[in-house]
């Protein structure tokens, strides 16, 4: 596999970008592939087996156009594909977790919120998450209905989209959380909006720069890294209409 190849990104829709833009700083020189399966998003309802046939497909996608490495930059779909993915190709697979141990650290009052979609919630990875990491914190998870489909449509900070984020945040604050984790990459797009409502006691955890770090990690330990020079170029492409 050759270091000059581009490393795969996917998403369901534009919440992967978040990522990508991690990925952007830590890995100034690297070409990025980026898929959004805007045909089929959003992924939270959808099946594990559906998303985990849709993840095949993007991936062999990804590596027909010689991607060295794949990000699934998406939660839903590293619950339902992961281990699929990483038993049938070879190149490393990196993957998205809720940063669910980073929060056990970080609380005080041990009550955390997890925002995230159905379909992260009821996969067996987050059980074993919880189960592996979440020690002795009482965690409380909110499937955000309706916050994809916002950010798909640009709308970070508007009245509908502040509303649906006052309806899932602040049952979370009222209960004690005093740590909210973004489990979804939709939502680092509202990061801002999050915070402002949850309050400025309470910290909101993005893992974005951690997956970039990892992936950096995960290229150098495999002998990936880039040997360019000039700055890397980033290739985007959609399954299906952006404007839904
Ligand atoms: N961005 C995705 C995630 O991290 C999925 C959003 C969706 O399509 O429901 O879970």
């Amino acid at each position: 596999m050759s270091t000059r190849h581009p490393i795969g990104v996917f998403d369901s829709g534009v919440g992967g970008l978040s990522i990508l833009r991690e990925i952007r700083r830590e890995l100034a020189h690297e070409d990025l592939l980026y898929v959004a399966d805007s045909a089929h998003i959003p992924y939270g309802d959808k099946s594990p087996t559906f998303i985990e046939a849709r993840s095949v497909a993007i991936t062999e996608f990804l590596l027909s156009h010689g991607a060295k490495a794949v990000v699934v930059a998406c939660n839903t779909a590293t619950g339902a594909a992961i281990k699929m993915l990483r038993s049938r190709f070879r190149v490393p697979i990196i993957g998205m977790e809720p940063a669910v141990k980073p929060a056990v650290a970080t609380t005080k009052s041990g009550i955390i919120g997890v925002l995230a979609t159905n379909g992260t919630f009821t996969s067996e990875k987050f059980a074993n998450l919880v189960g592996q990491f979440g020690g002795n914190a009482k965690i409380i998870v909110q499937a955000c209905a309706g916050l994809v489909e916002q950010v798909e449509a640009g709308d970070l900070s508007g009245d509908r989209t502040r509303a649906l984020v006052n309806k899932y945040v602040l049952p979370l604050t009222e209960q004690g959380a005093d740590t909210i984790v973004l489990g979804c990459t939709h939502y680092p797009f509202l990061t801002a909006l999050i915070q402002d409502i949850a309050g400025p006691a309470t910290t909101v955890l993005d893992p974005s720069r951690a997956v970039a770090r990892e992936l950096r990690r995960r290229l150098e330990g495999n002998g990936l890294l880039s040997p360019h020079d000039a700055d890397g170029a980033e290739r985007f492409c959609a399954t299906g209409p952006l404007d839904k």
